[in-house]
C-alpha cells in the first residue's frame, strides 16, 4: 500500500508564516516565559527549541532554570511575578516537575490568560464545556494537521491510546467536538484497557500516545487506516552523531506501506506543539492587551 507522510514540517511553516506577518503588523511584542526545573535532557531540548522557535518569529522570550531541588513555594512565588509581568504574556512550566512539587498546584498557579499550555483546570474546563480558550499544544497541534493535510473526520472512528492530560484526554475532546475538524467517534483506550488490538483494529485513524516505543504493531492498526503518532523516544544509537535516534510510539512496519497515511517522527506532531504553543502566546496578547 502506498502511504502518505503526513509533514508536521509544512504545516508549522504556514503557522510561522502567518504569526511572523502578524508580529510584523503588530505594535506590541508577544512575550513568552518557559520554567524549567531540574536538568531532565530530554525538556532542555524542548525548552531549547521553544526558545529558537521565539528568535524566529520574534517574540520575547525568557528561560527560568531552576535547580532540581528547587522549592515548590520558591516556584509559585517565580509564577506570582510572571502572572503580573506585563511583557509576559504566556507562562510554561515545563513538565514532568521533580517529584517533591506538585503539577496540579503548580498549572492552578499559572493566570488563565496567560495559561498557553492549556493545563489551567479552567481552561481544561473550557475545553469540556465546548467553548475551547487556551487548548493543550499537542492535541492542539494534531488536529490542526488533520485540517491542514484534509483528513476526513466526521463520524469516522479514532482511537486515542493513552489518557493524559496533557495529550490523550484533550484530544479525546477536541475531536469530538461538534465542529469541524470534530465530529468523530472517539474511543480513549489506556493500559487497562482489554484486547487493545481489537478496539484500535476498528478505527479509522489510529492515534498511539502511551509513551514508550514499539507499543502499537501491525497487530494493532487495520491496513489502511490512518496512524499519528505521538511519541518521542529516544533510543540509544552509536552511529548516530548525538548517540541517540528519535523513534515513536508505533512500530515502523505499522506505518509506511502499511497505513494509507501516517505522521512521521520525527518531523510530524512534535513540529505543531511548538507552532501551537507560538499561536496560544499570541492568542495570549491579543486576549491581553484586548483586556476581555
Ligand atoms: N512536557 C511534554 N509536553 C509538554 C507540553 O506540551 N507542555 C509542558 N509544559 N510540558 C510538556
Amino acid at each position: 500500500m502506498e502511504s502518505r507522510k503526513l509533514s508536521g514540517a509544512v504545516v508549522r511553516d504556514a503557522v510561522f508564516a502567518e504569526l511572523s506577518a502578524g508580529v510584523a503588523s503588530s505594535d506590541c511584542q508577544p512575550g513568552l516565559a518557559v520554567v524549567l526545573v531540574g536538568d531532565d535532557p530530554a525538556s532542555r531540548v524542548y525548552v531549547a527549541s521553544k526558545g529558537k522557535a521565539c528568535d524566529k518569529l520574534g517574540f520575547h522570550h525568557v528561560t527560568h532554570r531552576l535547580p532540581v531541588d528547587t522549592s515548590e513555594s520558591e516556584v509559585l512565588d517565580l509564577i506570582d511575578s510572571l502572572n503580573t509581568d506585563q511583557d509576559i504574556h504566556g507562562i510554561l512550566v515545563q513538565i514532568p516537575l521533580p517529584g517533591h512539587i506538585s503539577e496540579g498546584r503548580i498549572q492552578a498557579a499559572v493566570d488563565p490568560r496567560k495559561d498557553v499550555d492549556g493545563f489551567h483546570p479552567d481552561n481544561l474546563g473550557r475545553l469540556l464545556a465546548g467553548q475551547p480558550r487556551f487548548v493543550p499544544c499537542t492535541p492542539k497541534g494534531i488536529v490542526e494537521m488533520l485540517r491542514f493535510h484534509e483528513v476526513d473526520l466526521p463520524g469516522r472512528e479514532v482511537a486515542i491510546v493513552g489518557r493524559s492530560v496533557i495529550v490523550g484526554r484533550p484530544l479525546a475532546m477536541l475531536l469530538s467536538l461538534k465542529t469541524v475538524p470534530g465530529n468523530a467517534t472517539v474511543t480513549l483506550c489506556h493500559s487497562a484497557t482489554r484486547d487493545l488490538a481489537s478496539v484500535t483494529r476498528r478505527a479509522d485513524i489510529v492515534v498511539a500516545a502511551m509513551g514508550y516505543p514499539g507499543g502499537l504493531t501491525r497487530e494493532h492498526i487495520a491496513e489502511g487506516a490512518g496512524v499519528v503518532d505521538v511519541g518521542i523516544n529516544r533510543i540509544d544509537d552509536p552511529a548516530a552523531k548525538k548517540g541517540y535516534r528519535l523513534v515513536g510510539d508505533v512500530a515502523p512496519e505499522a506505518l509506511d506501506g502499511w497505513a494509507s497515511a501516517y505522521t512521521p517522527v520525527p518531523g510530524g506532531v512534535g513540529l505543531m506543539t511548538i507552532a501551537m504553543l507560538m499561536r496560544n502566546t499570541w492568542d495570549a496578547m491579543q486576549l491581553q492587551v484586548g483586556g476581555s
